[in-house]
């Protein structure tokens, strides 16, 4: 089975062909990450106009790169959640246009859900399959959250940020430091050339699985604003460290109390550096990452999640709506 999958949530146009859930045919994204970075983030405006330049061409070009048309598309899978309204109303719509145009089944893809199966795309230095019940940890821009899942589509969320997102958290850390946007890999890149030294606090939010890290940013800047950082590179090493300490230490913790089978990192911060050799490093349990382009957002996981979607019968209807704030399990 051939998905179609279009993905609109956020600053990445991206539309992909996937087959059976596991084989990526295309994968074209254009982001919009040189547009924004004029404004320091995502204006939600600009953003829902580029989506609606850069959809109808992206679409085409992912089409001829996997080498199929029209009669060999199966199904349309779309983000219609979580995300900018705008942003979503225009893939969306346009999921549906195609769907009615081809008579092809629709369904709607939680985005989260979405990053998660990522997980499940084959790619060069294959990894093993995902098990249940397993435990994945999903880092966003927009989210921070310990979900425990024990079947397709069925999950428990375990934990979740009270304040800011680890996504946000290192964004923010990169403006008080000045690195640049986008903050999570100028974060990642500048660590690689300084050494954790700085005393920042933990904060460990003991007996439970939730995370804070709007602690962390504001020492930052109040070290920031006192003068007290002279190596921007050791600040950015510090920030990290802890950030991925409390990530990893929490997200094993949880693979042992519930049982887990494995660990799953998804979302743009499992493209981070040291959170990928950390996790691996503490783990207990065999961990999956998907390569870099498979975390950031992308298309090819909400064809993949699309596909065991439609295995298990959930089609939905062209009255669906975009709603900004879904949640997961
Ligand atoms: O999943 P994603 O592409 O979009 C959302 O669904 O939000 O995640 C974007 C977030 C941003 O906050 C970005 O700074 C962060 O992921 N990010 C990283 C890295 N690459 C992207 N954070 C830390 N290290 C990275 N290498
Ligand atoms: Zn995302």
């Amino acid at each position: 089975m051939r998905v179609l999958g279009i993905e609109t949530s956020c600053d990445e146009t991206a539309v992909a062909v996937v087959e059976d859930g596991i084989h990526v045919l295309s994968n074209g994204i254009a982001s919009q990450i040189d547009i924004h970075a004029r404004y320091g983030g995502v204006v939600p405006e600009v953003a829902s106009r580029q989506h609606l330049l850069a959809i109808v061409p992206l679409l085409k070009q992912a089409m001829t790169e996997a080498g199929v048309g029209w009669t060999d598309i199966d199904g349309v899978a779309v983000t219609n959640g979580p995300g900018l309204a705008g942003s979503l109303i225009v893939g969306t719509n346009v999921a549906k246009a195609i769907t009615f145009a081809r008579n092809l089944p629709l369904t709607a893809v939680n985005h989260l859900e979405g990053h998660i199966y990522a997980n499940w795309l084959h790619t060069q230095d294959r990894q093993p399959e995902p098990v249940f019940p397993l435990v994945c940890l999903i880092v966003s821009g927009g989210h921070s959250d310990i979900v425990l899942m024990k079947g397709h589509g069925d999950y428990t969320l375990l934990g979740r940020t009270r304040d800011d997102a680890a996504g946000e958290a290192f964004d923010k850390a990169a403006r008080i430091l000045d690195l640049g946007y986008q903050g999570g890999p100028a974060i990642d890149r500048a660590a690689r050339e300084g050494v954790p030294s700085l005393e920042l606090p933990r904060p460990w939010l003991k007996g439970t699985n939730d995370f804070s890290f709007s602690g962390i940013k504001t020492a930052l800047l109040r070290m920031m604003q006192a003068g007290g950082i002279s190596n921007k590179a050791n600040a950015a090493a510090s920030f990290q460290e802890i950030v991925v300490e409390v990530l990893v230490s929490k997200t094993v913790a949880a693979g042992r109390e519930y049982g887990a089978r494995q660990i799953l990192l998804a979302g743009g911060v499992a493209s981070n550096t040291r959170l990928r050799q950390r996790i691996i490093e503490a783990s207990p349990l065999p961990v999956l990452i998907p390569p870099p382009v498979l975390c950031t957002d992308n298309a090819a996981m909400i064809g993949a999640c699309g596909y065991f979607r439609f295995l298990a019968g959930k089609t939905d209807s062209l009255d669906i709506d975009v709603i900004a704030g879904l949640r997961l399990g």
